[in-house]
């Protein structure tokens, strides 16, 4: 099983970045967590982050046929890019939302998220955590597939 994990804009300034909002955890920190819990699950990873919009979109879209599920933390694009959504929408791979901060509980422009009518699921606010818990959610999913 292989699982894509994407991360979007400011994402790379993890550990510096408002870090009473995301905490002290930088983007390495993070990758490494997840590679941890995936070797012991022995599942693949292939672990990316961009500021770019478009970059995401053409990541989503090369996915197929490679990755049995996406983990997408699109940052701020998730409240902003219907380009986003119809690249998960097209692809058709089953793809996770997820954020380090709990986005229903801060701004009200971050509590709508265009990507999650079209993803199976939401995994917010548990910090790093949220990317730990969703290897093990990547594979139910992937599970409960076949
Ligand atoms: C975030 C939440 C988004 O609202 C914000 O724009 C981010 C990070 C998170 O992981 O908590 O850049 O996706």
């Amino acid at each position: 099983m292989k699982i894509l994990f994407l991360n979007g804009p400011n994402l790379n300034l993890l550990g510096q970045r408002e870090p009473e909002v995301y905490g002290r955890t930088t983007l390495k920190d993070i990758e490494a967590k997840v590679r941890e819990r995936a070797a012991r699950l022995g599942v693949e990873i292939d672990f990316r982050q961009t500021n770019l919009e478009g970059e995401l979109v053409a990541w989503i879209q090369q996915s197929k046929g490679n990755f049995d599920v996406i983990v997408l933390n699109a940052a701020a694009y998730t409240h902003t890019s219907i380009a986003l959504r119809d690249a998960i929408s097209a692809v058709g791979i089953p793809t996770i939302e997820i954020h380090l901060s709990n986005i229903h509980a801060r701004e009200e422009f971050r509590h709508k998220s265009l990507i999650a009518p079209v993803c199976c699921g939401q995994i917010v606010g548990f910090g790093a955590d949220s990317y730990v818990l969703a290897v093990e959610a990547s594979v139910s999913v992937n599970v409960n597939r076949k």
